[in-house]
């Protein structure tokens, strides 16, 4: 099959989270199953600071919503998978994140409905072979709401590619005022519905981008089982629940995978020592570089928690800093390494001052050191409130470092809980916590703290994380099934 894949991160060029590692991983093991794909991104300024040897290819005739645009093209670091940047010089040459004038949190861009809007028009053009490509691809896979309109444009055209929306964060919805609506001047009606209609891209008097992914889009999905299920309920589906529910069929859970390539504790160019399943006893250096690191005091036997995270609201850090005064009771010390949320931050700063030696913190986005937690944490935290999928606990799972998260989305898809303090851990992974309380982590901690007290029980939960395959290739394989049904004539 021929797939276009649409997104608005793509690791190593941009990335704020997951989605940027889905976007390189998942074409990736699409092509290593035979099938051709082709990206496309935005061409942002800090991308094209950090690419040379661009290529201009392809012909957009006509400006787009009245901006001059070309598309140039890259391929993906270290394959011949190619990489289309859509060059809007506008819209996209600026400094900062890719959504706004923070990479963290914070508002958008004010013309953030343009910026994607054009986007949108741009990976439909390639997806109906009109950008001079001389390329025909079967299906377009969009993700997130930064491509939400390529599956309504498309509808416009009789001869056209399915179309496939992924949603990995519905919490992200891509909402805008009706004048942004109308300056983006989409046709009034698409497949028979009026588009400023709730049954498409009306949202309580907004314009929503994901909705419209989600109503015209040939099918749907989200990134793990569990959130499939939890987003169809008022407390996780963000408002879209019932549409969600309506869809009904059309509306499945295919979690990610995690690249055993870059996270390889065997093979892992940014960690002090290189270990595996059968020397998890050289872990220890990794421990002892990071406590180093981070400024703590060395010490190999005191349990050492790791935290490695974007710093939002979703990601229940708050959880952490009301949980300090109970968990600093304990005999274990707190690295926290992420970026986001300036409240947040300010929070973790003044908790280093409370905790001196215990707490440490770097606020910074930094690939080396998040991975330098995974090999030398002997556990990992995550008490995100939802997680759509989340890839650190199955990252920590391979690295033999402990996931302790709350028993949400794809963290209870991809975390076995130990059975409280038993010496039989069957095949558990790591401990979840079912309640977003104070006292559930800290109960959950303790269960935690029961197993590291036991050498023997500790090596073998470790070894239980390190045996799961989280590999892409099962992903992409679900995925590939999914395409195909949407395109019955190709099998
Ligand atoms: P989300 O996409 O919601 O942030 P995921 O767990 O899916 O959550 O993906 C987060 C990705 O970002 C992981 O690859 C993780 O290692 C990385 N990451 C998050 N914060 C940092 C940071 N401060 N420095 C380096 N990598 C980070
Ligand atoms: C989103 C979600 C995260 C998921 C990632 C990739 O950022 O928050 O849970 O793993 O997308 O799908």
């Amino acid at each position: 099959m021929n797939i276009l894949f649409a997104c608005s991160e793509l690791y190593p060029l941009i990335k704020t989270g997951g989605l940027a590692d889905v976007a390189y991983n998942l074409p990736l093991a699409l092509q290593r199953q035979g099938h051709a794909v082709r990206i496309v991104l935005p061409a942002y300024r800090s991308l094209l600071n950090n690419l040379s040897h661009l290529k201009a290819v392809g012909q957009i005739t006509t400006t787009i919503q009245g901006y001059d645009v070309s598309l140039l093209k890259t391929n993906l670091k270290n394959t011949d998978i190619p990489v289309y940047l859509v060059h809007c010089p506008a819209l996209f040459d600026r400094p900062g994140g890719p959504y706004g004038e923070y990479s963290g949190s914070g508002s958008g861009w004010e013309d953030n409905a343009q910026r994607f809007g054009l986007f949108c028009r741009i990976v439909t053009l390639i997806g109906v072979n009109r950008a001079g490509l001389d390329w025909q691809p079967d299906l377009v896979h969009c993700n997130d709401w930064h491509t939400g309109l390529v599956p309504l444009l498309l509808k416009v055209y009789k001869s056209r590619p399915k179309s496939l929306f992924t949603i990995h964060n519905l919490a992200y919805q891509g909402l805008f005022s009706k004048a942004d609506f109308t300056a983006l001047k989409l046709p009034e009606i698409v497949d028979n519905v009026r588009l400023w209609d709730f049954r498409a891209v009306e949202f309580y008097g907004k314009m929503s981008f994901i909705k419209a992914g989600i109503v015209f889009a040939d099918t749907v999905n989200t990134v793990s089982r569990g959130y499939a299920q939890e987003v169809l309920t008022t407390k996780f589906g963000c408002g879209l629940h019932g549409l969600l529910r309506f869809i009904g069929q059309r509306f499945c859970g295919i979690g990610n995978g995690i690249d055993n390539n870059l996270w390889d504790p065997g093979n892992d160019h940014f960690i002090e020592t290189l270990y595996g399943p059968s020397s998890l006893h050289r872990k220890i250096f990794n421990k002892l570089a990071l406590q180093a690191e981070f400024h703590l005091p060395s010490n190999h036997e005191r349990l050492l928690i790791g935290v490695v995270s974007r710093l939002t609201d979703q990601k229940g850090i708050d959880l952490i800093l009301d949980a300090l005064p109970l968990i600093m009771q304990q005999s274990l010390d707190l690295v926290v390494l992420g970026s986001g949320d300036k409240n947040i931050e300010q929070a973790l700063l003044q908790a280093v001052r409370k905790y001196p030696g215990r707490l440490s913190v770097k606020l910074i986005y930094d690939e080396r050191i998040a991975h330098l937690i995974i090999a030398g944490a002997d556990a990992l935290l995550i008490p995100s409130r939802y997680e759509p999928c989340g890839l650190t606990q199955m990252y920590a799972q391979r690295y033999g470092t402990v996931p302790v998260a709350h028993g949400v989305g794809g963290l209870a898809d991809t975390i076995i809980d130990i059975p409280p303090y038993s010496e039989d851990i069957a095949d558990a992974t790591g401990v979840l916590f079912w309640e977003h309380s104070v006292n559930a982590l800290f109960e959950a901690l303790l269960r935690l703290e029961f197993v590291y007290g036991n050498l023997l029980l500790w090596r073998e939960l470790q070894r239980a994380g390190m045996r799961e395959n989280f590999s892409w290739d099962q992903s992409a394989k679900v995925y590939a099934d999914l395409y195909q049904s949407l395109l019955p004539e190709l099998m």
